[in-house]
C-alpha cells in the first residue's frame, strides 16, 4: 500500500454529453494504491489523517496528476521516419514507410527500436498504446517484449499485407493467418498485452487475406482488429477501383466481417453518414489522428458528426505519419483541425478523449482511464510550469479550463514530470 499526493484530475463521463458531472478535480488529493490498483481517491486532509503513519507518500504537490494517456493508433516501426518531407499518403508509404519497415526483418533492429519506442511513450505520459508492428512476426515479439519489461499496456499486431507492396514486405493469405494465430496464442492477455489482427488497409490485402483477417477476428473473442480507412482522397479512389462491389471504403471491411466491438480504424475522414452509422451500430472505433492528418495533408476529421451518431472516438498520434509522440501535441492539433472544420474542442473534452475516452474507445474502461476504485494505477504527473514560457502563461490563467488549454497548446514531453505504471514510477524527468 502506498499513497500519491498532488492535484488530481480525472473524468467520469464525456464532457460533451450534457447532464452528469464529467470531471473530478481535487486541488490537494491523494491516490491510494495497492497491488498496482487504485483503492481510494479523495481529498488529502481527510484521507491522510486516517492512514497509518508508516504508509509511504509520494508528494507531487504543485504538479497535476491525471490518468495515463491512451494513444489509440501508432506505428512503432515508423519511429525513424517522423518528419519525412514532401509526400501525401500513397507516395509517402512507397518512399519512406516501406523501406524503413523492411529493416524489421532483423530482430536486433526491431528490439532496439521497440525499446526506444516504449521509453518515448512513457516520456510523453502515454501508458497504453495500440500499435502496428510490421509484416514480420518477430517485430511483434520485439514490441511485446519491450512493453512487457516495462509493464505497459500494449495492443499490437503483425501487419497483414499480401499485395500492392514490395515483395520484401509481403506475406500471403495463409502465412498471415497462421503467423497471426500463433502470435495470438503466444501474447494475447499475457500480462498487460493484447493482440490486434492488423490488415494494413484494404488496398494491400487480397480478398483471401481479407476473409482470413475477418475469420481471425471472429475466432478469437477479446482480440482486437486495427486498420486504416478513408484517410486520403487518392486512397479512397484506389479502393473504389480495387473493390467495385463495395458501397464504400468502409463497406469493404464490413463485407469481410471486420467491423465490431474492438475494431479500431485510423483516420475515418472521408466517410459518409451511412458509414458512421454502421460504425456506431457495430461498436467500431474511430481513431482521430490530427498531427498525421495535417502533416500528410489528408483532411479534417468530423468529431461533431461522430459524436452525434454515437461512434466511439479515441485520439492517435499515428507516428510516423504523425509528427509527435506527445498526446498533448495531438490535442493541440486536434483543436486546430476542428477550428478549420467549424467545430470546438474544449480542454476538458480533449483530456477526456486522451484518457477515459481513449479507454472507452478500446473497451478498456473497466481496467484503465480514470481513478475509480479497482482501476489499474497508470497515471501521468504534469508540470504545468515546465518551461519559462509555460510558467509565465500559467500566471495569467484563472480557471482549471484555462490551465488545461494552455497545457495542451504549449505542452509536450517537457511537461511530463513522471509517468507511473501500476503505481510504480516508470519514467521520471531529469530536473
Ligand atoms: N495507410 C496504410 N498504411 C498506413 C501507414 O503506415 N500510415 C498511415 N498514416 N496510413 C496508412
Ligand atoms: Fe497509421
Amino acid at each position: 500500500l502506498h499513497a500519491i499526493r498532488g492535484e488530481l484530475l480525472h473524468f467520469v463521463a464525456d464532457p460533451a454529453d450534457q447532464g452528469a458531472t464529467s470531471t473530478e478535480h481535487l486541488p490537494d488529493g491523494v491516490l491510494l494504491i495497492e497491488n498496482g490498483h487504485i483503492t481510494e481517491c479523495g481529498p488529502a486532509d481527510a484521507l491522510l489523517s486516517r492512514l497509518p503513519a508508516h504508509i509511504p507518500v509520494t508528494d507531487y504537490r504543485g504538479k497535476l496528476i491525471m490518468p495515463g494517456f491512451v494513444d489509440t493508433h501508432i506505428h512503432y516501426a515508423q519511429t525513424d521516419i517522423i518528419g519525412s518531407y514532401g509526400e501525401q499518403l500513397l507516395a509517402w508509404l512507397e518512399k519512406y514507410t516501406f523501406p524503413t519497415e523492411r529493416r524489421f526483418a532483423d530482430p536486433a533492429h526491431a528490439a532496439e527500436v521497440a525499446g526506444f519506442f516504449c521509453d518515448e511513450l512513457l516520456k510523453n505520459g502515454t501508458t497504453t498504446a495500440m500499435a502496428f508492428a510490421t509484416v514480420h512476426p518477430t517485430s511483434v515479439d520485439a514490441l511485446f517484449e519491450a512493453a512487457q519489461q516495462r509493464h505497459m499496456r500494449m495492443i499490437a499486431g503483425k501487419v497483414l499485407m499480401d499485395r500492392n507492396c514490395p515483395d520484401f514486405l509481403a506475406d500471403t493469405a495463409e502465412t498471415g493467418y497462421a503467423d497471426s494465430k500463433a502470435l495470438i496464442e503466444k501474447w494475447h492477455e499475457r500480462d498487460r498485452l493484447l493482440y490486434a489482427v492488423t490488415p494494413r488497409f484494404a488496398p494491400t490485402s487480397s480478398r483471401e487475406q481479407m476473409t482470413l483477417a475477418g475469420r481471425l477476428f471472429a475466432e478469437h473473442p477479446g482480440v482486437y482488429l486495427q486498420s486504416h480507412v478513408a484517410e486520403n482522397r487518392g486512397e479512397v479512389a484506389w479502393v473504389t477501383e480495387l473493390y467495385p462491389e463495395a458501397r464504400s471504403y468502409l463497406d469493404v471491411y464490413d463485407r469481410y466481417h471486420q467491423l465490431g466491438v474492438r475494431s479500431v480504424y485510423a483516420h475515418c475522414i472521408w466517410l459518409d453518414d451511412a458509414d458512421r452509422q454502421r460504425m456506431a451500430d457495430t461498436g467500431a472505433t474511430m481513431s482521430f489522428c490530427p498531427t498525421s492528418n495535417l502533416f500528410l495533408g489528408s483532411g479534417l476529421f468530423d468529431l461533431d458528426r461522430a459524436h452525434q451518431l454515437g461512434v466511439r472516438v479515441g485520439i492517435g498520434t499515428d507516428v510516423g505519419g504523425g509528427t509527435s509522440f506527445s498526446m498533448l501535441q495531438a490535442l493541440n492539433e486536434a483543436y486546430k483541425v476542428l477550428q478549420l472544420n467549424g467545430q470546438q474542442l474544449s480542454a476538458e473534452r480533449a483530456f477526456y478523449l486522451a484518457t477515459l475516452g481513449g479507454a472507452r474507445s478500446l473497451y478498456l474502461d473497466d481496467r484503465i482511464g480514470n481513478f475509480k476504485l479497482g482501476k489499474e494505477a497508470d497515471f501521468v504527473v504534469i508540470d504545468p510550469a515546465a518551461t519559462p514560457l509555460l510558467a509565465r502563461r500559467m500566471a495569467h490563467t484563472r480557471t482549471l479550463a484555462e490551465r488545461l488549454f494552455v497545457i495542451m497548446t504549449l505542452g509536450d514531453d517537457r511537461c511530463i514530470a513522471a509517468t507511473h505504471l501500476l503505481g510504480e514510477r516508470a519514467y521520471v524527468a531529469q530536473s
